[in-house]
């Protein structure tokens, strides 16, 4: 219960250097990108000071790291006057335009010099104003119509790199940030995939995206959005001198030292050409930054420069906006047809008028699903908008306009494959549609064979999408164990193979034989076994006869009876010790007969089936009565497991896989591996290892297979957890990360002698 007499000064102190710590962690993760603990020990600091403040709520303080979780709702937001008006920015289209720029700057100036300007990254999200005052936050708005905006301090306190108090000692008594908020891609396609998997609305854009969860009255639903914040500038500023903040890169650099997160990529540059060149170079770069860019930002550095040119209308003169082109377009849907994937999975494809967007043409995009497509309300003909941003797969976001009824067709989603006639279904509650097909259907057959040979699976070079099509339209190849029966005669015949290439092909196809348990787990195409998944099927089981045998119990520890959580286990253990005995009835109907809430009949005989007698039952803990559920394999979750268990079940499997290991037959091998009961032959079992940079001698894949093969895991990032890390060339913040936390490092030429130490090569 929590107490709200004051609380011991000993827990107060504690609390008081958790914020503190907290705050500091904080700060180096967000503003200087460089933390210094793991998100776990982070967490584990965070955990501390959330149970000191429930039991003591009187410790509790606006600003304390904890109180990101989200207020209660409000009614509707309240109006925010802006003391100093957000303004906007006038815009330039191309190169001219911002030579033109540089013109106006130097007639109102009357002079010659060159200017120095700030070029920085025009990022896509809702601009905000956060006031501090004695360095706490204390107002959020957003912009409004410049002059007035909404009040969302309760939704900007959820924000994790806006900081709830300013960094540092010479935090100013009043403080007016301005910045940019937004949702990183990668959250916003999760957020979006979520979305879709349960039948909800996605968002259109990042920006919307962030935009939406800003306008939440209901924080908490804010705070589970991935957003971030960017500053770009200091809006009021008091009781600091303002000598020292005389540029705007110093007033970024303050503010980074009061904790926010600044663009990485803002850069003080001489003279016009150089805000060109900058412009080519974010152009180049902005497929692969982790969130939406639509421009870059070009203001004139000197505060005394800004100060003399002022501002016209709304927006200032010393600063201009130069577009990127557009990530989205309007264009016309063609047709839609319907692709087979490997595991069935039914999808929609857009076929476009093409359009240039995003820097390429695209004239195909996804409509994921039937709900999806139901959603947007399409037909073939409308002008829809596509979006296509990085590397992701265009997608249409919204229909502009519908066509007239005369060319407007609607699209039915097919009740039966259009590959192979089986019937489609969808199961309760998935958004996907399969194909029942099965291998039966050449789409999933396909998909199936182009994943076994790809190259993270059994890495069969020259045997391309376009082979591997004729090969089962011609009848050469149903499954992928009829790959290792191929003649010279049959793959010499298909179109565009030369005999040289025929020959290489084969080639290929033999040295895939040799390969290891987790690569071949991995190719086998089960569902929801990726490559993390296989490693862990490989390294538990160690054979693929023990996993033949596999049940779905063998994947988790389950204790106690399902029903029974915390509550009703303590409640029942309570009635037990305080009724009497069992005296003629059965088990099950003394326990129904206790009448502890929410045990029910069929409880009641479960609990007896398990426990058996009344002894038994009289000493039973509540660990042993509360249901629990663990896996046994890390990130092999109860439905993987099913997929797992199934797969080994079906005849079918079981043949080709007879075929496919058969030494007479296809002759897939691999060096056996200890299971890891009896792992201590096993010299890195249990080791987290990490490669980085480039290995001179032996490709990445080639150097995980052999750490796999002794044992270690072999993960991605770098934790306190982690046992080595191995450094090739030009390694870079992983290497970084690993000095930090002390972590062991190993060049290759080290490397090689820990394999050479252990057998796995020979030079
Ligand atoms: S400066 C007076 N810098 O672009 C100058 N704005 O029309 C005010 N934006 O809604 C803005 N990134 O939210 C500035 N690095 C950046 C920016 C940025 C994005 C947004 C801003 C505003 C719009 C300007």
């Amino acid at each position: 219960m929590p107490d709200t007499a004051e609380a011991p000064p000993a827990l107060a102190a504690e609390a008081h250097a958790l914020r503190t710590q907290l705050h500091e962690h904080n700060y180096r993760y967000y503003a200087l990108d460089d933390p210094s603990v793991s998100d776990a020990e982070y967490d584990r600091l965070l955990r501390r000071l959330q149970e000191i403040e429930q039991v003591h709520p009187a410790l509790l303080t606006p600003d304390s790291p904890t109180q990101r979780v989200g207020a209660p709702p409000l009614p509707a937001f309240d109006s925010v006057a802006h003391a100093l008006p957000m303004l906007s920015l006038d815009n330039a289209f191309d190169d001219e335009e911002l030579r033109d720029f540089e013109r106006r700057l130097r007639q109102r100036l009357k002079s010659d010099v060159q200017i120095e300007y700030v070029c920085e990254p025009k990022l896509d999200g809702v601009a905000v104003s956060l006031v501090y005052e004695r360095g706490v936050l204390s107002l959020a708005a957003t912009r409004g119509d410049g002059y007035s905006g909404e009040n969302i301090t309760a939704n900007m306190r959820t924000v994790a790199s806006v900081p709830l108090r300013l960094h540092g000692e010479d935090a100013p008594p009043l403080l007016e940030v301005r910045g940019e908020v937004y949702m990183p891609i990668a959250g916003f396609e999760a957020f979006n995939r979520r979305a879709l998997a349960s039948g909800d609305k996605p968002f259109v854009n990042p920006r919307n995206a962030a935009a939406g969860s800003l306008r939440q009255l209901d924080s908490s639903i804010t705070a589970t959005r991935p957003l971030e914040m960017c500053a770009y500038s200091i809006g009021r500023i008091e009781g600091v001198d303002t000598d020292e903040i005389s540029t705007h890169l110093s007033a970024l650099e303050a503010l980074k030292g009061w904790g926010f997160k600044i663009s990485p990529y803002a850069r003080a540059v001489t003279g016009i050409e150089a805000c060109v060149a900058y412009y080519q170079d974010m152009a180049a770069r902005r497929e692969s930054l982790p969130y939406d860019i639509d421009g870059i930002v070009y203001k004139v550095n000197s505060f005394d420069l800004q100060r003399q040119l002022g501002f016209v209308a709304r927006a200032p003169r010393w600063a201009i906006a130069r577009k990127f082109p557009a990530q989205e377009q309007t264009t016309i849907l063609l047709d839609v047809e319907f692709q087979v994937g490997r595991t069935g999975a039914v999808t929609p494809v857009a076929r476009l008028e093409p359009v240039f967007v995003g820097g390429v043409t695209v004239s195909n995009a996804t409509l994921h699903n039937q709900d999806e497509m139901e959603r947007l309300g399409i037909r073939i003909g409308d002008k829809v908008v596509i979006r296509r941003a990085g590397d992701v797969i265009p997608q249409v976001v919204r229909v502009l306009s519908e066509a007239s009824d005369s060319v407007r067709k609607p699209i039915i989603f097919p009740s039966h494959c259009p590959e192979c006639d089986s019937e489609v279904l969808r199961a309760d509650g998935e958004a996907v549609a399969r194909c029942t097909g099965g291998l039966y259907c050449p789409a999933q057959r396909k998909e199936a064979i182009k994943h076994f040979a790809s190259r993270r699976a059994m890495d069969i070079d020259g045997l391309g999408d376009k082979i591997i099509d004729q090969l089962v339209d011609e009848g050469l190849v149903h499954d992928p164990a009829d790959l290792y029966t191929l003649s010279l005669e049959q793959v010499a015949g298909l179109e565009r193979l030369a005999e040289k290439s025929a020959q290489n092909l084969l080639d290929a196809l033999a040295a895939s034989r040799a390969t290891t348990l987790a690569r071949f787990l991995y190719a086998l195409g089960i569902r929801e076994v990726g490559e993390v998944a296989a490693a862990a099927l490989a390294s538990h089981f160690g054979s693929l006869e023990v996993l033949k045998a596999v049940e779905v119990e063998d994947f988790h520890q389950r204790k106690g009876i399902k029903g029974l959580g915390q509550k009703k286990a303590t409640a029942l253990i309570k009635a037990i010790a305080s009724a009497e005995p069992p005296q003629q009835q059965s088990l099950a109907d003394w326990i129904a007969g206790l009448g502890v809430a929410g045990i029910n009949r069929a409880l009641a005989e479960a609990i007896a089936d398990h426990f058996n007698d009344y002894q038994t039952l009289n000493l039973v803990t509540v660990e042993d009565l509360q249901y629990s559920h663990k896996s046994l394999i890390e990130g092999i979750g109860p439905v993987v497991a099913e997929h797992i268990v199934g797969f080994f079940r079906q005849a079918h499997n079981l043949e080709v896989l007879d075929k496919l290991t058969d030494p007479k037959r296809a002759g897939i091998h691999w060096p056996e591996v200890a299971a890891e009961a009896e792992r201590d032959a096993q010299p890195l079992a249990g080791q987290g290892w990490v490669l980085t940079g480039t290995l001179e001698t032996m490709k990445r894949d080639e150097a995980t297979d052999h750490l796999q093969s002794l044992g270690a895991r072999v993960t991605g990032s770098v934790s306190a957890k982690t046992s080595c890390v191995v450094a090739g060339d030009s390694a870079g913040s992983k290497l970084d990360r690993a000095r930090q936390l002390e972590v062991e490092v190993m060049d290759e030429a080290a490397f090689r002698a820990v394999l050479r130490k252990y057998g796995r090569i020979s030079d």
